[in-house]
């Protein structure tokens, strides 16, 4: 967690900090019942019944980050806690390192400075790489982000077309399935959220139907994605390349990836701006003081919302 949210929760309330405890649970059977709010993040481990299970008093957990995955949300449902996570604060900087890794990866920007560091710029020319003009590109997810980086894609010589659960009020190629939209497209960015629900959602039969020019981005989570299926179709050449700021077993990558001289890996730094970050870190802040102020959280979590509407 942020320096400046750990130094203004503890100006607020009385805090502890779990990743600092050996024994954790010795002290959640201790300290677990005087609880009352929970500050984690995406990147931390998962939120769930084993920790829930020993906060009888929590009342809101607030998560730093947009995804929440790592939450156990039915769980915390079940015992009556909010969760909320910072939307909106990181949507344009994610967008923007959507369209970075998606240039980085057409053009092949870091073979392309690694191949200069090298000293080979002396001994031949750099190869060419593809292009991203003239390309049809696909979003998978027309949320916040997906919405961000189709406004940045109008600025480049392309199509946009998006998959989503229902078409929205857009000028862009609606297809109702991934599979549907990977075979309209070359370039394939994914910016649906992570979880169960869209595990595994690009496979083996997506991959192939983007086809042997094919450019798969992700800026989302690495679940969304079947690695090995991943790992097989640039083996075979069923698609040119891919750009990945997410993994499944983070900060894990797979060796196969890594050796790939033509993907780019980056290590989820989707909002990872000092700036972008800090607002996240405010939000979090800013959740949990309004909770305790009686105000009601700020961002709940979409499952959350619908049960305060109570629908
Ligand atoms: C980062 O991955 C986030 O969900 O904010
Ligand atoms: C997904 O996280 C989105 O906002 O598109």
């Amino acid at each position: 967690m942020l320096p400046t949210v750990i130094s203004q929760l503890g100006e607020r309330f009385q805090t502890h900090h779990l990743w600092e405890v050996s024994d954790k649970q010795a002290f959640l059977r201790e300290i677990g019942p005087r609880i009352r709010g929970v500050a984690t993040s995406t990147l931390y481990g998962r939120v769930g019944e084993d920790l829930l299970g020993h906060l009888p008093h929590a009342e809101i957990i607030a998560s730093f980050g947009v995804g929440y995955d790592n939450i156990d949300v039915d769980a915390a449902l079940a015992h009556r806690v909010v969760v909320t996570n910072t939307p909106g604060v990181l949507t344009e900087e994610t967008a923007d390192l959507a369209l970075g890794l998606l240039l980085a990866t057409i053009r092949q920007i870091p073979a392309a400075e690694r191949h200069l560091r090298a000293g080979k710029w002396l001994e031949r020319s750099f190869p060419l790489s593809a292009s991203l003009r003239g390309r049809r590109v696909g979003i998978l997810g027309l949320g916040d982000i997906g919405k961000a980086v189709a406004r940045r894609l109008e600025g480049f010589a392309v199509d946009i077309a998006y998959c989503g659960r229902r078409p929205q009020d857009v000028p862009y190629a609606y297809y109702p399935t991934p599979l549907a939209l990977a075979e309209a497209v070359d370039v394939l960015i994914v910016l649906i959220p992570g979880g169960a629900a869209t595990r595994h959602t690009v496979n083996g039969a997506v991959l192939e139907a983007l086809g042997p020019n094919g450019v798969l981005i992700n800026v989302a989570r690495g679940s969304v994605i079947d690695t090995q299926a991943l790992i097989a179709a640039l083996r075979e050449g069923k698609i040119l390349t891919a750009g990945l700021d997410v993994f499944e077993d983070e900060p894990r990558v797979p060796q196969e990836l890594i050796d790939h001289p033509g993907l780019v890996l980056l290590p989820h730094i989707g909002s990872a701006s000092v700036q972008t970050r800090a607002a996240m870190g405010q939000l979090v802040v800013d959740n949990l003081v309004s909770w305790f102020s009686g105000k009601g959280a700020l961002t709940p979590v979409a499952e959350v919302m619908g049960i305060l509407a109570g629908v």
